[in-house]
């Protein structure tokens, strides 16, 4: 799943590399170095400018540290699980559902139970990949990955790092809606660091305990009428749906955005519009879209808040990768945080115009319910109110029962004051629906550098180049003096596209092959070159990249070109035309 190739020039080269050498390393944990910190900085910008800044969400940044509260609401005590099988003999933990897809046909090993697991396991001769002991009879239990913490000293309470950002959005949710002047869409992101205390981590950056979550959740009304579709109606979706992963023999859809959601395919215009966004953002920071599909979840596979969810899988080194969950939240997490909480987690929305409904109501007689239920009573006059409201056919008859402090209550319908009143209302309460666009970006920063990573030639020599997007490049300009005499003016070209936002390296030593060779492998997309000519024409050379052509520019122009190169106002050949031709 991953290619010894880019592992080992991500950390040559100050990309990413696994985290706390020195001590012996923990898996899982990952630093990045100088170019993957600013390449990853990059890619997180451009998701901020794609899914906040052009889409008129808003971003917030809640804690990483969060109540148990919130997660036993949300579900993720009970069920965020994988399932584990220790080794009998080395006492190595395994996820068991990926050995028994490693070991078998089944595709879809963590949407079964830990006991069908177990027995594939068993019927499967699986054996410990660490040490070869054999792992039938096993047992298979449920691991919650959540980090558990002590939050204060003492009888601390307790809390968890966040698995992710979502829950710090909708938890917030009483807050946000007011921001919102309670007006239904809008959305809130959040990017920041996660955790999962995965039971095998592995593969480099595809499998990590700490993680960066790009999230938006996406409140909608749930019976609204869904985004325009028009900007992304003609981007291409290669799908893979469930049905057809059920049906063997059955591979992947290409569809437009607005034919997925006619046809069907994508039935939620929400999720169908931020699939066809993500498909653009993905290709922006590099992700090769030739390589790039979504494939919808099986039923069993759904997490425990998802009605539905499209993974996007990037083909890294012959596997599909989840890159990215686009999940139908529905109103989940806003009703269980609404059931749990003291706060309201729905919206008010006014009508047009005042509404006249019939509204069942009771009034009980007390005289009669005191004496006849005792201490009961409070509760029997709570059931008659939820009963009128939820089923007022219950008060049609001569009397009514009801389930009160554990006894069935029977009492005459007269003694309630049952009536069905007619009551002038300007609005009602609605749980928003919530879709989530969510991308693992340290997953993203791995596949942009292996679908980024080339070795050619150049001049009878092997190069090794990183063919980065200028967008998220971590240098966008190498700047050579070919002697000494240019340095002055070199150092001050760098300093001046730095200064514009581009970061650019002075580089004077060694060969400009060498100097080239360096930039290449970092995936610098310029290198403007200023030789022994440059102090009579006020001129300097810029150099692509991924052909190699080189455009004599006046260095005055040099940082309007560069930028106007990477962001993609301009092509290369435009600029030698302009330039050449002058
Ligand atoms: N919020 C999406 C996830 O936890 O995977």
């Amino acid at each position: 799943m991953t290619d010894p190739d880019v592992v080992e020039l991500a950390k040559r080269r100050g990309f990413f590399f696994q985290a706390n050498d020195a001590y012996g390393s923990v898996a899982g944990f990952h630093a990045f170095g100088p170019r993957g910190a600013a390449l990853k900085r990059n890619v997180e910008d451009a998701w901020r400018d794609r899914f906040v800044v052009r889409e008129g969400n808003h971003e917030i940044e809640s804690p990483t540290v969060v109540p148990e509260d919130v997660f036993a609401a949300s579900g993720h005590l009970d069920t965020f699980d994988d399932m584990l099988v220790e080794c009998p003999d080395c006492g190595e933990s395994h996820r068991a559902d990926h050995l028994v897809e490693d070991e078998s046909d089944v595709e879809d090993a963590e949407s079964l139970a830990a006991d069908a697991v177990e027995e594939l396991l068993a019927d499967h001769d699986a054996d410990c990949p660490t040490c070869d002991a054999a792992l039938a009879g096993e047992a298979v239990d449920e691991f919650n990955l959540m980090f558990e913490t002590s939050i204060g000293p003492g009888s601390s309470q307790t809390g968890y790092l966040r698995p992710e950002t979502a829950q710090g959005i909708l938890v917030e949710f009483p807050r946000l809606k007011e921001y919102a002047r309670n007006q239904l869409p809008f959305g809130v992101a959040q990017v920041g660091r996660s955790y999962r205390n995965e039971i095998s981590p592995r593969n480099s950056l595809l499998r990590v305990r700490e993680l960066t979550l790009a999230e938006l959740q996406q409140f909608a009304a749930p019976d609204g009428d869904g985004p325009d579709l028009a900007p992304v109606a003609d981007v291409p979706l290669r799908l893979y749906p469930a049905a057809a992963q059920e049906r063997e023999g059955e591979g992947d859809l290409e569809l437009t955005v607005r034919e997925a959601v006619d046809e069907g395919v994508v039935a939620n215009p929400w999720l169908a519009y931020y699939l066809g966004r993500a498909r653009q953002w993905y290709e922006r920071v590099g992700v090769d879209p030739a390589r790039l599909r979504f494939r919808q979840h099986l039923p069993g596979e759904l997490a425990h808040y998802a009605s539905a969810c499209w993974d996007a899988e990037a083909r890294l080194h012959g596997d599909w990768v989840e890159v990215g969950g686009f999940a139908f939240r529905a109103d989940h997490d806003l009703t269980k945080h609404d059931a749990h909480s003291d706060e309201r987690f729905t919206l008010f929305r006014e009508y047009d115009e005042p509404r006249t409904v019939e509204r069942p109501t009771v009034d009980p007689d007390m005289s009669y319910l005191g004496p006849e239920f005792g201490e009961a009573a409070a509760d029997v006059v709570d059931a008659l109110e939820t009963l009128a409201e939820r089923d007022p056919d219950a008060f049609s008859g001569d009397r009514v029962t009801v389930e009160a402090d554990d006894e069935t209550c029977s009492l005459p319908v007269e003694k309630t004051g049952f009536a069905v009143r007619e009551e002038t209302v300007h609005g009602e309460h609605v749980t928003p629906h919530v879709v989530e666009p969510s991308i693992g970006i340290d997953r993203v920063v791995y596949a942009v550098t292996a679908h980024a990573l080339r070795h050619d030639e150049v001049d009878g020599e092997e190069r090794t180049r990183l063919a980065l997007p200028p967008t998220v490049a971590p240098t966008v300009a190498g700047v050579f003096p070919l002697t000494d005499a240019q340095a002055d003016r070199a150092r001050d070209l760098a300093d001046r596209l730095t200064r514009r936002g581009m970061p650019a390296t002075y580089d004077d030593a060694g060969s400009i092959g060498r100097r080239y060779r360096r930039q290449d492998e970092i995936g610098t997309p310029f290198c403007v070159t200023l030789d022994e000519r440059t102090p009579a024409d006020d001129c300097a050379t810029i150099r692509d990249r991924d052909t190699t052509d080189q455009v004599r520019v006046p260095l005055a122009e040099v940082p309007d070109t560069i930028a106007a190169l990477r962001a993609g106002e301009t092509t290369f050949d435009a600029v030698s035309r302009e330039y050449d031709d002058g």
